[in-house]
């Protein structure tokens, strides 16, 4: 069984990649990023004690994230190995994911600080699909219509604004980042420079788990 955390700060480029990893190795992509805003926009009662966490830029509370996953991790296509993308993200959130499965494959995509920004703020989306693009970097080659599902409707993330992303980077800076060390002492740990072309890093992330 492979278990993979996609880890790194906002706009590194977890999503990107978890599709694309996805696709060659077939294990389920798990973002508590998107299982969140799917509960925002239903109304559950996890969206409703969420959202204004994730307004702020702040991290929703582990107890919050542990339930969501447990009950994920049910589900049957979890049974081979999932590619957790955004979780976990404090070191009590990777305990209690320790006592639910092994983790194999720690996948540290870096980035700069100062790329973060740029890359957030020209984030857009599919709204039928969920892929994801970037005004500059990655922008669709039809202007407006999805490359993967022809969709024609796109969008941008609420929390995805300068102000929120510092907020973010701070978190992630001091409650996620510690998480490196405790991963690293367990010699899964692998840092791959998420400072390049998209196609280079996928290249290094499938070499990173053979
Ligand atoms: P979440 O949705 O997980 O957001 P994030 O971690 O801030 O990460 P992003 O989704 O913003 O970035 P990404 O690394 O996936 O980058 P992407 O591939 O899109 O979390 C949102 C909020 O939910 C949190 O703030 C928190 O409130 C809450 N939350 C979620 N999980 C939680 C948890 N476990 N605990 C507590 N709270 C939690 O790429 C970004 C852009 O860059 C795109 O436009 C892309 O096209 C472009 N790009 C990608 N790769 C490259 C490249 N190599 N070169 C140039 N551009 C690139």
């Amino acid at each position: 069984m492979t278990s993979i955390v996609l880890f790194g700060p906002p706009g590194a480029g977890k999503g990107t990649q978890a599709a694309r990893i996805t696709d060659s190795t077939g294990l389920p992509q798990v973002s508590t990023g998107d299982m969140l805003r799917a509960a925002v926009k239903n109304g559950t009662d996890t969206g409703i004690a969420a959202k204004q966490y994730m307004d702020d830029g702040k991290l929703v509370p582990d107890s919050i994230i542990i339930d969501l996953i447990k009950e994920r991790i049910l589900e049957s296509d979890a049974k081979n190995g999932v590619m957790f993308d955004g979780f976990p993200r404090t070191v009590p959130q990777a305990e209690a994911l320790a006592d639910i499965t092994e983790v194999t494959h720690v996948i540290a995509i870096e980035v700069p600080d100062e790329r973060i920004v740029e890359r957030i703020c020209g984030r857009y989306s599919c709204a039928t699909c969920g892929a994801v693009y970037h005004d500059s970097f990655n922008p669709t080659k039809l202007d407006g219509v999805c490359d993967e599902c022809g969709g024609s409707d796109m969008k941008r993330r609420a929390d995805d604004n300068e102000s929120t992303v510092l907020q973010r980077l701070s978190a992630y800076h001091e409650q996620t980042s510690p998480l490196a060390d405790w991963y690293e002492s367990k010699g899964i740990f692998h840092r791959i420079n998420g400072d390049r072309g998209i196609d280079e890093i996928t290249s290094d992330i499938l070499q990173a788990l053979s």
